[in-house]
């Protein structure tokens, strides 16, 4: 493969992963949701759900135009967020924002290693560049309320954090190759 030809495979790889998360963070909101009882955490919800949604139109408008094929894995995106989301809201509002917290620190983490990439490898793709620090930015203040919203952290709430953080980064390397 020619550096080209490499190039355009990541950035059809990251279009490829960056849709499919956001399409997962719309499924893990959907999930939470229909459990939550509280006025006030639906509003939350319902709010950073919209924000995730603008994030998804601009990876799926980049898909069109450049004819990146989806992830295969769409069935295991949209059942294991809402499962997700629904596992998380069942145990507790401190629960369901320390899933937004435990994601957004892999999603950000994720994005700034695609700006790395994009600023050394194809700083002439400004719009996707401009576009992803966007996210990232909302990413980060998502990461932020969420902590904010919860207790002192006690143990099982650390412990869920970690399997929710392992769990999106296995869903980010799955989502690369499939
Ligand atoms: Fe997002
Ligand atoms: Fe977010």
């Amino acid at each position: 493969m020619t550096t080209d030809k490499l190039t355009q495979h990541k950035l059809h790889e990251m279009i490829r992963v960056n849709h499919a998360g956001e399409l997962g963070a719309q499924w893990i909101y959907e999930g939470q949701l229909k459990v939550v009882k509280s006025p006030e955490l639906k509003a939350t919800l319902q709010k950073l759900k919209a924000e995730e949604q603008v994030h998804l139109n601009y990876f799926e408008q980049e898909m069109k135009t450049r004819r990146v094929r989806p992830s295969a894995l769409y069935p295991l995106w949209k059942w294991g967020g809402r499962a997700l989301g629904a596992i998380t809201a069942l145990a507790g509002e401190k629960y369901a924002m320390a899933c937004t917290e435990a994601v957004e620190e892999v999603i950000t983490s994720h994005y700034t290693e695609q700006l790395n990439y994009l600023n050394l490898m194809a700083p002439e793709e400004h719009k996707l560049l401009s576009a992803i620090q966007k996210f990232k930015e909302d990413e980060e203040r998502h990461h932020d309320f969420a902590q904010e919203q919860q207790p002192p952290e006690t143990l099982p709430l650390k412990a869920a954090k970690k399997a929710i953080s392992l769990i999106t980064k296995a869903a980010v390397s799955i989502a690369k190759q499939i």
